[in-house]
């Protein structure tokens, strides 16, 4: 089994403690607040201090005579009121990174036994564009999905659609107002409807506007679509056929979307396919004695002690299910068919109190027993004057053509196919260019949502987001890109990669940030927060360029230095592409720019 070079301090601090007769719990390094004194420090001397009453230096002395027998310590000293900074021998950091680099995973741990992760992210509504906001669901979502899987976690991703809610009765009734003498209208009628419907993704978005308008205004509007609603939950055969083509044409459009985004599922369930386990839900309240009747709906109220909170809608008067009934059904399903240890919820943060909602009247109906629910609520994609990002004219940004922005953007910094070199034809230039907007693009956009705090909003910055200097997702692409470059270069002058030792500050400032990979992406996992990973990875890159500054592989001192130094170059771009990867980015091969 590798090991991380924090395991294996960590583990002789715990033998020190141990031996010192003291609790191994406070035995823990964390990296140096104070890097010009040390690498790594010990707080545990003010901790244990504080349970014995004693003087904390007095303790961290004890520990630091006990630990300056080991020689993997270069230097150990006590400072301030008792913080232990420890300073590590090349050797050992070398060591580490030896097996690192022999290792695929690079020796990261795993999970001991790995749990059923459900993950619900993306979640965009039939009959809807996708909006920006569904960007940082798909965006969070696929990244944390990619890092669950990695520490060694089953992961199943379920994008949720929205398609049994009142939306899809307020469209059929506006397509009927449109088009009265349509077959799927006819309460008789069971076969024989049209294959499809001459409508777009935006037709539908449209009528979706116009119903919505209509409803507002008027109260018998909204009651005829929620009527058509609880009509083709119940089964009505010309409603569900129109539903099934507007469900069609919609993940059609969002599909599209996904994939530009490079955001993938395994299951393209939706809330109606929750329909069936909604009776299930109903059955177990009523047998568990947790809901009643309220005006003719059927409710459960939940505990208020704390704080007040309305009470979960499980079936309104009209018969109908809405979002609060399908998500209890699909906990569920996803507890009894998928076996889900975990189900984790990506969302805007104003869905907090639905989420708080439901988990705790599933907590009630017992439906998933020892199932973690969580849902992480993000902020919002904000514009340049920090409220929720608009289009020009006041409307909605649709995802769609953020994208399309984005890449445009992008473009602009491309070269012309003509002026670059190494292609076949120009037909193959241009194709690797435009392969590359869009690879590029979608690094700016995902990086600039990743890197700030998942609860944080954000203002999407169209100036520098695709930049190739600083906190962005193409600077990394380069970074890695640019090492590529160099053992293109190494491996033609016959340089290959070996034994890694130490020579000189940058190369010690590189290697131990490599060797921080392991507890990186541990606390990304425990935290959900992949901005852990693009923090990291920037520091990393940079890290990359100080040492290849003052460290050259072509010209070093000796042959066993340039392989060292290509050892670490190598490495550094293998954990760049992982860090990427874990990000939900490509990283192309070569770069161009203008
Ligand atoms: N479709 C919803 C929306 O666009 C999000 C659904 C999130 N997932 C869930 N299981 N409720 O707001």
């Amino acid at each position: 089994m590798e090991s991380s070079l924090e395991k294996i301090i960590n583990a002789k601090l715990e033998k020190c403690f141990k031996s010192l007769g003291m609790d191994t719990r406070f035995a823990v390094i964390k990296v140096s607040d104070r890097p010009d004194l040390s690498d790594f420090q010990c707080n545990g001397a003010l901790a244990l201090a504080k349970s014995q009453h004693k003087n904390p230096r007095e303790i961290a002395e004890q520990i630091v005579n006990e630990l300056q027998k080991d020689e993997d310590f270069s230097k150990i000293s006590v400072d301030g009121p008792g913080f232990i900074n420890l300073t590590i021998n090349n050797a050992l950091i070398a060591g580490v990174l030896q097996n690192m680099q022999r290792d695929e995973r690079f020796g990261c741990d795993k999970v001991p036994s790995p749990r059923n992760v459900v993950l619900d992210y993306g979640a965009p509504n039939v009959a809807k564009e996708m909006h920006v906001g569904h960007l940082r669901s798909a965006v969070i979502g696929e990244s944390v999905k990619r890092i669950e899987k990695f520490v060694g976690n089953k992961v199943i991703a379920d994008t949720h659609l929205g398609d049994w809610g009142t939306p899809m009765g307020m469209v059929i009734s506006e397509i009927q107002a449109e088009h009265p003498d349509w077959p799927y209208f006819d309460d008789n009628k069971i076969d024989g409807f049209p294959k499809t419907l001459p409508y777009s993704v935006e037709d539908l978005t449209e009528l979706y506007k116009k119903a919505n308008a209509r409803c507002k205004e008027n109260d018998d509007e909204r009651q005829k679509a929620r009527i058509i609603t609880a009509k083709l939950q119940d089964g009505h055969k010309g409603f569900r056929a129109l539903w099934q083509h507007l469900r069609d044409i919609s993940v059609a459009a969002v599909k599209k979307n996904f994939d530009l985004l490079d955001v993938h599922f395994d299951l393209w369930l939706g809330e109606s396919d929750a329909h069936a386990a909604c009776y299930d839900i109903l059955k177990i309240a009523e047998e568990k004695g947790v809901s009643e009747k309220d005006d003719g709906a059927v409710i459960i109220r939940l505990d208020e002690a704390n704080k007040p909170k309305p009470p979960v809608m499980l079936q309104k008067s009209d018969g109908g299910f809405a979002y609060q009934i399908t998500d209890l059904a699909t906990i569920k399903m996803r507890v009894d068919d998928l076996k889900a240890d975990e189900i984790i919820y990506f969302t805007d943060k104003r869905q907090a109190l639905h989420f708080e909602q439901v988990f705790e009247a599933s907590e009630k109906l017992e439906i998933a027993p020892n199932v973690k629910l969580l849902h992480i609520g993000f902020g919002t994609v904000n514009g340049p004057d920090g409220k929720p990002f608009k289009t020009r004219d006041g409307g909605v940004m649709k995802l769609e053509d953020l994208i399309s922005m984005s890449k445009d953007k992008v473009r602009e910094s491309m070269p012309d196919a003509k002026d670059v070199e190494g292609f076949s034809s120009l037909a193959e230039a241009q194709k690797y260019i435009d392969e590359l907007v869009d690879e590029i693009a979608v690094a700016a956009m995902k990086f600039q949502d990743l890197k700030n705090n998942i609860a944080s909003g954000y203002a999407f910055d169209f100036e520098d987001f695709a930049k190739f200097e600083g906190k962005t997702g193409p600077y990394i692409q380069y970074a890695i890109a640019r090492i590529n470059s160099i053992m293109r270069k190494t491996e033609a002058s016959g340089i290959a990669c070996g034994k890694i030792t130490i020579s000189n500050k940058e190369e010690r400032d590189l290697a131990l940030k490599i060797a921080q990979l392991n507890s990186i992406i541990w606390r990304t996992h425990l935290e959900k927060e992949p901005s852990i990973i693009s923090d990291y990875a920037y520091t990393l890159a940079q890290a990359f360029s100080s040492f290849y500054n003052a460290s050259s592989i072509m010209n070093a001192e000796t042959k066993e230095l340039a392989q060292s130094r290509l050892c670490l170059a190598q490495l550094t771009r293998d954990i760049l592409k992982l860090l990427l990867h874990l990000l939900g980015i490509k990283a192309p091969e070569i770069m161009l720019k203008k």
